[in-house]
């Protein structure tokens, strides 16, 4: 382990440099972000050199292999690993994306790995979601209903209202797209952000839900919805290839319907 040359008036403090096993040939190197609350070398960027031809093809094996084999002190979250917990969200290269569906041959060079943008960090790659996962239930992420179910089946839905919900019960809460919103980095306390309005708009797009009104009643607001000036970062970040930009301008459409109606 080395120290490595800090560039001129940075304000990191000194990262460490763990090489790569001498017989390694095919190695990349990863840059890592570490905070650490117990320590004073705040932040600092960590390079770790990865011998490839013992690692798996994704950036998340690397981040294990980093965990399991070289320094068991980095910190992030990860559970499912196929895409589908929205946990391992992270910033790489510069983009937010969910660590585990990303190849590392999809990057040239080295590979720079930072916590989601304009949160609080907990400790290295660790944001604190609290807030986010607040706003979420605000928006009351269940079915509301008024009449009393059928007797003797489910609220059924057709086909076509099934469908209607294409594109919006995939999202994995991993806020990608919200940390990407510029919108939401000067206003993540008013504005809700992407994420939450596709949510929001998943619920309004349920035919069984029977409480529309008031759910639009919520979302009428000055900083909740309208403080998204279409700039549609989220849409170009979400690792599920979802649409949050498109599912916001439905939300205000169907304000606009409500007020002409
Ligand atoms: S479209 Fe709206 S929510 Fe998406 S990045 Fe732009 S301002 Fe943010
Ligand atoms: S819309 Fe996409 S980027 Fe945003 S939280 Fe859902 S899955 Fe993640
Ligand atoms: S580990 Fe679950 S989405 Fe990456």
């Amino acid at each position: 382990m080395v120290e490595f040359v800090l560039p001129k008036n940075s304000r990191l403090t000194k990262g460490k440099t763990f090489k790569a096993p001498e017989q390694a040939v095919n190695v990349r190197v990863f840059e890592v972000y570490r905070w650490d609350p117990d320590t004073d070398e705040n932040p600092r960027i960590d390079r770790y050199e990865i011998d490839m031809d013992h690692c798996g093809p994704m950036v998340l094996d690397a981040i294990l292999k980093i965990k399991n084999e070289i320094d068991s002190t980095l910190t992030f979250r990860r559970s499912c690993r196929e895409g589908v917990c929205g946990s391992c969200a992270m910033n790489i290269n510069g983009k937010n994306t969910l660590a585990c569906i990303k190849a590392i041959d999809d990057y040239q060079g080295v590979i720079k790995v930072f916590p989601l943008p304009h949160m609080d960090v907990i400790k290295d790659l660790v944001a604190d979601m609290t807030h986010f996962f607040a706003q979420y239930a605000s928006i009351k992420p269940w079915l509301e209903t008024q009449t009393p179910p059928p007797a003797d089946t489910e609220r059924l839905q057709s086909k076509e209202e099934r469908a209607r919900l294409d594109g919006l019960y995939e999202c994995v809460l991993c806020a990608c797209c919200s940390t990407s919103c510029p919108s939401y980095w000067w206003n993540s306390e008013r504005y809700l952000g992407p994420a939450i309005l596709l949510q929001a708009y998943r619920w309004l797009s349920d035919s069984r839900d029977e409480n529309t009104g008031e759910r639009l009643d919520e979302l009428e607001d000055p900083f909740k919805l309208f403080r998204c000036h279409t700039i549609m970062n989220c849409t170009d970040t979400c690792p599920k290839g979802l649409n949050p930009g498109k599912a916001i301008a439905e939300i205000k459409k169907q304000l606009v319907t409500r007020h002409e109606g």
